[in-house]
């Protein structure tokens, strides 16, 4: 079988986790992987036996590397992914494509120049409930978006917090749950409901010891007038995870990976515009999902990212649409940080400017050597 021939920059918990994965999918052959940490990279090179390198251009110019894997801390996917692009090496970045919405255009505008396939690694598109939401938005079947939701809380430990040096700070990570934990939930909810166009939001530190984020919430106005809310968290236990849409001809809710859609086929404003009846309401019918049988995971991405390459299949989480993700955090770190609404498209310079102040308060953390462990279910 024909095989894209990956290199994988950062070889830390996630990175490591790609180099296995990559053993069990057909279409993919590790080639080589980079770390800036000499022992890191030599590590995972003598496991797998390919060359390894600690600088990611010699990665990227080995003429065994077709394509590469971006996986180190956020702030380095764009200036990475962007070389390789302009090498003519498709790139597949770790979430977020980057933490600001101008780096994030440089990787889009990099991609569309070259013409060279850009993917991002957002699994959970692949996950059957959310193709099966994917199919119903896709044929229409909510018709016009009047409200969505989106609640993500979950929980990190301190212990997890002061795993690496980057993490939840300023300087080496930009941002805390928004940027980190919450962008599969923020992808997924603007793949499926589009990007609001203004974002009132509310950010705090509430249960660690950290300089940005655990708790993060905001109002949204979309161009149609539809409103919606997002709460998202890394301070409760369980888990809760609620994505809901409400259109004019249906409902979608997905709560814990349970998903219901309601039919609504007189439409909502429809029947309200044309009915006589005071207290009647549209007719609703709760409708069974189709549950596509898929495979889901990194290991579908990976399989996508190369079966594109290779065959031209479309992408299943194109590096092009990760920009909406970035737009919706750095709203709402913005918004939650100056009181203020803040509108999408984000102010570019406006955002640097304000980050920039950000980082330079950054304090570097004092914890001993990164763990570069990754949740086991990544494993
Ligand atoms: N898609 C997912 O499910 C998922 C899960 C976890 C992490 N991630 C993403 O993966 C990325 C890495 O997270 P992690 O948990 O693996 O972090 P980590 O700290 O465990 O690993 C990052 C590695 O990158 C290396 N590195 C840093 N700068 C580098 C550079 N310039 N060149 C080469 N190597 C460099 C570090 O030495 C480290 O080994 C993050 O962007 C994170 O958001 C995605």
């Amino acid at each position: 079988m024909a095989q894209v021939r990956f290199g994988i920059v950062g070889t830390g918990g996630m990175g490591s986790g790609h180099a296995k994965t990559m053993q069990s999918i057909e279409e993919c052959k590790l080639a080589a992987v980079c770390d800036i940490v000499p022992e890191v990279a030599e590590a995972v090179g003598e496991q797998y036996n390919v060359p390894y390198f600690t600088d990611y251009h010699d990665l990227i110019d080995c003429k065994d590397v077709d394509a590469v894997m971006v996986a180190t801390p956020h702030y380095f996917h764009p200036e990475i992914a962007i070389y390789a692009m302009e090498q003519g090496k498709p790139v597949i970045s770790e979430k977020p494509i980057s933490v600001t919405v101008a780096a994030a255009d440089a990787m889009v505008a990099t991609a569309k120049h070259t013409g060279t396939p850009f993917g991002v690694m957002y699994q959970s598109r692949t996950e059957p409930i959310w193709q099966a939401a994917w199919n119903l938005v896709k044929s229409g079947q909510l018709g016009e978006i009047y409200r969505t939701m989106l609640v993500y809380a979950d929980f990190r430990s301190q212990a997890y917090y002061n795993s690496a040096g980057w993490r939840a700070t300023w300087a080496g990570e930009g941002g805390g749950v928004l940027i980190n934990q919450a962008p599969h939930s923020l992808d997924r909810f603007t793949w499926l409901a589009g990007l609001p166009n203004k974002v009132t939001a509310y950010c705090a530190t509430v249960n660690h010891k950290i300089e940005v984020e655990d708790v993060a919430a905001a109002m949204l106005e979309y161009p149609n007038g539809a409103t919606g809310f997002i709460y998202c968290s890394t301070t409760e236990v369980p888990g809760t995870d609620i994505l809901e849409i409400s259109g004019e001809l249906g409902k979608l809710r997905v709560v814990d990976r349970e998903i219901k859609f309601w039919r609504i086929p007189q439409g909502v404003k429809a029947y309200s515009d044309g009915s006589t009846e005071m207290w009647r309401r549209p007719d609703v019918e709760e409708v069974e999902v189709e549950i596509p049988e898929r495979e889901s995971g990194h290991g579908a991405i990976l399989r996508n990212m190369a079966r594109h390459i290779l065959y031209g299949e479309e992408l299943i989480a194109p590096g092009i649409e990760g920009l909406n993700t970035v737009e919706l955090i750095n709203a709402m770190i913005l918004s939650g940080r100056t009181g203020e609404p803040v509108s999408i498209p984000v102010a570019r310079e406006r955002y640097d400017v304000f980050l920039e102040e950000l980082k330079k308060m950054s304090v570097r953390k004092d914890i001993g050597p990164d763990k570069r462990i990754t949740d086991d279910v990544h494993h």
